[in-house]
């Protein structure tokens, strides 16, 4: 059976391409979408790829994850730097979980400089733009190793 990856995005990432393009650069959700299906192929996966506004919802995505994928890529938004009810999901739905941003969040306001879920996740990578969502893609399937 193809193994299957949740790629999830917070909020205001629907917003890509014309939100702050000098921070997050000029690549719309739905480019990011079609890189993330073609390094699909190239890794042979399924994604669902997903966005909310909502932390509820992000939780709720996180939870439906169980059973259903072999892991998560998660760009969290500003969530990251507030949410403990998406850290204790993290921590909840025992799936490997990749944190992403697209900015360098380490090189920005100090208060983005902390993440309340790093240390739920795998890893983190951050500051690559879209291309850090197929580098993710790859990390995650290499920490997964060979389908069983
Ligand atoms: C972000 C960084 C967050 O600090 C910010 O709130 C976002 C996007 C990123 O991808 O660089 O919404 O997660």
């Amino acid at each position: 059976m193809t193994r299957t990856i949740l790629i999830l995005n917070g909020p205001n990432l629907n917003l890509l391409g014309t939100r702050q393009p000098e921070v997050y650069g000029p690549t719309t959700l739905n480019d990011v979408e079609e890189l993330c299906q073609a390094k699909a192929k190239q890794l042979n996966v399924e994604i669902e790829f997903a966005q909310s506004n909502h932390e509820g919802v992000l939780i709720d995505l996180l939870h439906a994850a169980r059973g259903k994928h072999a892991g998560v890529i998660l760009n969290a938004g500003a969530y990251t730097h507030t949410s403990v009810a998406l850290m204790d999901a993290i921590s909840s739905i025992m799936l490997p979980v990749i944190e992403l941003h697209l900015s360098n969040i380490h090189a920005r306001e100090a208060f983005r400089q902390t993440s309340y879920i790093s240390k739920v996740c795998v890893g983190q990578i951050c500051g690559f733009g879209a291309s850090g969502y197929p580098l993710a893609m790859q990390a995650l399937t290499d920490y997964l190793g060979e389908p069983a």
